[in-house]
């Protein structure tokens, strides 16, 4: 499995930022005394939920070394576990679960949802948010190239079908363990700058693991079909931007 790449990822960290605060927001908890970031990737959001909880206990859990290893250069006073969420388990019962953009690379949610739920204390909650953009052109174009190419032997082990399923089933894999359910979706109509921005997004989510199969000079022709699915999906508008619109579902489950 190819590592994250957190100066990659961070290049977009204020589109990433928003929807994660956006959901820490709406989160309706008093004063929570032990807080779990499921996924956390370099820190940042683990950082803010310490700020909002200062008096709690704060742990950040993740499986990317380099992820971790960018964490503790940055927060070097809050807690890091490296850990695989699928086999996970809090080592203090959580009074919080947060999760934010983590849970689409753990496909087994009908299992794993309902199995932290059940760690958190009652009365306490479990908050994730989950990207909605496998079908759209940036993720699906990405899979197609991959199948229908010369590369199909190697590239389609390597393939993650679409892992994050609708509100409703969410609802009803969630709601006989919860006192209540709060959900929502948005659209973020986010504008990026520069030539491929979509392109530079992906490099720091999906495409690594793909394109670490192929040599160099089959990885530039694999872009270079992807630009082209780019260009007519995602063009430039009049002012040289490029709009990326992303969908995202929130989901905060009070137990
Ligand atoms: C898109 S990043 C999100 C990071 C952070 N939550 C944020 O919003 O900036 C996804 C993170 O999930 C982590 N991750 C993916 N699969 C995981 C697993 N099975 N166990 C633990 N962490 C995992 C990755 O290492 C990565 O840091």
């Amino acid at each position: 499995m190819t590592d994250w790449n957190p100066t990659q990822y961070l290049r977009f960290g204020n589109e990433r930022l928003r929807p994660a605060i956006e959901l820490i927001d709406r989160i309706n908890i008093e004063s929570p005394k032990t807080i779990y970031d499921l996924g956390c990737g370099t820190g940042s959001i683990t950082a803010i939920l310490k700020e909002k909880w200062p008096r709690a206990t704060v742990a950040g859990v993740d499986a990317s070394p380099n992820m971790l290893e960018q964490a503790s250069q940055d927060y070097p006073t809050l807690t890091w576990q490296y850990a695989d969420l699928n086999s996970w388990e809090p080592e203090i019962e959580p009074d919080l679960i947060y999760s934010n953009a983590a849970f689409q690379w753990t496909p087994h949610h009908q299992v794993l949802l309902p199995r932290l739920l059940e760690t958190i204390k009652d009365g306490g909650i479990f908050a994730i948010q989950l990207p909605k953009n496998w079908r759209e052109p940036s993720h699906a174009s990405i899979c197609e190239i991959a199948r229908e190419t010369q590369w199909k032997d190697r590239l389609e082990p390597h393939i993650m079908e679409n892992p994050v399923a609708e509100p409703l089933d969410y609802y009803d894999l969630l709601s006989p363990f919860c006192k209540s359910i709060d959900m929502w979706e948005t659209t973020y109509m986010q504008v990026l700058t520069g030539d491929y921005p979509v392109l530079e997004w992906t490099k720091g989510t999906v495409l690594p693991p793909l394109l670490s199969q192929l040599s160099s000079s089959e990885q530039k022709d694999f872009i270079d079909k992807y630009k082209s699915t780019l260009a007519s999906s995602y063009p430039k508008r009049n002012d040289g931007n490029t709009i990326f619109p992303f969908t995202r579902m929130f989901i905060i489950a009070y137990k």
